[in-house]
């Protein structure tokens, strides 16, 4: 203990004077890292457990050591715990409170280890947790998007290109084309979560240490795939939190993009969908806005996740080997992105069931625009004309149909011979908007039965764990 009860810096042995205030508070990261206390104890109780079978602590000493680091736990979720600035960091704190709590055995604990592999194994164990929270998230957006794309399997909107009608496409297509950029989004996080979970303990400052530790021991304690193979690099990378953080800006990346969307369609121009009231806000000033705000807000907390990204990669870059005080800023990005994915998430999976489709709206958009015309190219090739002959003709015809402001399936059987000979009474089939959509029946197309099969292929790799 030195002057006023504030216990002394366990490294100022070799100091002289006392720490510039402020410095200390700017060195300190305990504002932030105290959130890691969990698993700092986790790692602290499985360090200690290595310790006593490798015969360097004693098992009376190593049962103390756990029940201290207990007991602090227990204090820290009670709100009890004193976090100290002085004390630096969130690892600093809790081996102090365990010193203080039962003694001289308490100062046994940072046997053989160093702060720079506490911290990596820390964030590694911290990561994993919020990778798997992140995933089932992930996955309850995706089980949202397959109940709405079942039940509006055989419902007609325009599909686009430009953002000019292009085809008409079901609305239960486009809803499993966003089910699939999240498959692909979760299998992402599930191959990071790879390399996250390698166990940098052992490491110790940079070189290792001369105990006779078994990282083995201490990796299969906290369900670590394997110890990091080079002291060196265990405690100075942080790739695998970048790697993290690129995952997450395509997650959110793809949450903008669908934003977006949702705004456009709730929009009084696009009517296709209504949000639920629960989702969108009033305007203090117009009383008959309600706007999407929610949509809105994820697609701007994308800038935030993308820029934490940059963050990082600028932190690692031209750090010389092995740890630099540089990496403790890796902490605010990563809590920063995680604390907002994980928002983001959540309020989109609760969002999206409750979304009401416009069937009206969307069917009377997809009559807008020409959205059959390449169903008449494809009609004329089937009856014998070359693909680029119809496409020109098509092209005439539409120019007509412009002219006397009509589609082209409101045009007479004369009215459309004028352009080809080829043209029959059958074509009246082709230029419906179901028929348009039944014909692309194919894997990967957007005819309903092609839909619903693919809904059933989603569902089986769901359950089988993928
Ligand atoms: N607070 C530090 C961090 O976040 C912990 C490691 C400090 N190690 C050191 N040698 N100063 O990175």
């Amino acid at each position: 203990m030195s002057d006023n009860n504030i216990p002394a810096k366990p490294w100022s042995g070799r100091f002289n004077e006392p720490t510039d205030a402020f410095v200390e508070a700017f060195t300190a990261s305990v504002d932030f890292d105290r959130r890691l206390y969990r698993y700092d104890i986790q790692g602290s109780i499985a360090h200690a457990t290595m310790l006593a079978r490798a015969g360097i602590l004693s098992a009376a000493e190593r049962d103390e050591i756990i029940s201290g680091l207990e007991a602090v736990c227990e204090q820290i979720e009670h709100g009890e715990f004193q976090w100290s600035v002085a004390l630096e960091d969130v690892h600093m704190n809790i081996e102090s409170a365990l010193t203080q709590r039962i003694g001289n055995t308490g100062k046994k604990l940072h046997t053989g280890r160093s702060r720079n592999d506490q911290v990596a194994t820390d964030i590694r164990l911290y990561m994993r947790d919020e990778i798997e929270i992140i995933r089932a998230e992930i996955l309850r957006l995706q089980q949202a998007l397959l109940d709405i794309a079942e039940r509006e399997a055989d419902t007609v909107m325009p599909g686009f290109t430009h953002l000019q009608t292009a085809q008409p496409v079901t609305f239960g297509h486009h809803m499993m084309a966003w089910f699939e950029m999240l498959q692909r989004d979760r299998e992402r996080l599930a191959d990071c979560n790879k390399r996250v979970n390698i166990m940098p303990l052992g490491a110790a400052a940079l070189a290792g240490t001369t105990y006779p530790i078994d990282r083995h021991y201490t990796a299969e304690l906290l369900g670590f795939e394997r110890p990091a193979e080079n002291s060196l690099d265990a405690v100075s990378d942080r790739d695998f939190a970048i790697e993290f953080s690129a995952a997450a800006s395509l997650i959110m990346m793809h949450l903008s993009r669908f934003s977006e969307e949702l705004v456009i369609w709730s929009s009084a121009q696009f009517g296709f969908i209504e949000l639920s009231d629960s989702f969108c806000t009033g305007s203090s000033i117009m009383p008959q806005k309600k706007n999407p705000d929610v949509p809105e807000l994820v697609r701007g907390k994308t800038g935030r996740i993308f820029g934490h990204l940059i963050s990082l990669l600028t932190l690692m870059k031209g750090q010389p080997l092995a740890y630099n005080k540089d990496n403790q800023e890796d902490k605010e990005p990563l809590f920063d992105t995680i604390d907002n994915l994980k928002g983001c998430l959540k309020v989109f999976a609760d969002m999206i069931p409750a979304i009401a489709c416009r069937h009206d709206n969307m069917r009377h958009a997809a009559m807008q625009g020409f959205a059959t015309a390449t169903d008449l190219a494809d009609y004329l090739v089937c009856k014998g004309t070359p693909f680029r002959d119809a496409h020109e003709v098509v092209g005439k015809a539409v120019a007509f149909c412009i002219e006397k402001d009509k589609d082209l399936s409101a045009c007479t059987l004369a009215e459309l011979q004028q352009f080809s000979s080829d043209i029959g009474q059958d074509v009246f089939e082709v230029l419906t908007l179901e028929g348009s959509v039944a014909a692309r029946d194919h894997i990967g197309g957007t005819a309903p039965g092609q839909v619903r099969q693919a809904i059933v292929r989603a569902r089986q790799s769901i359950a089988s764990g993928e």
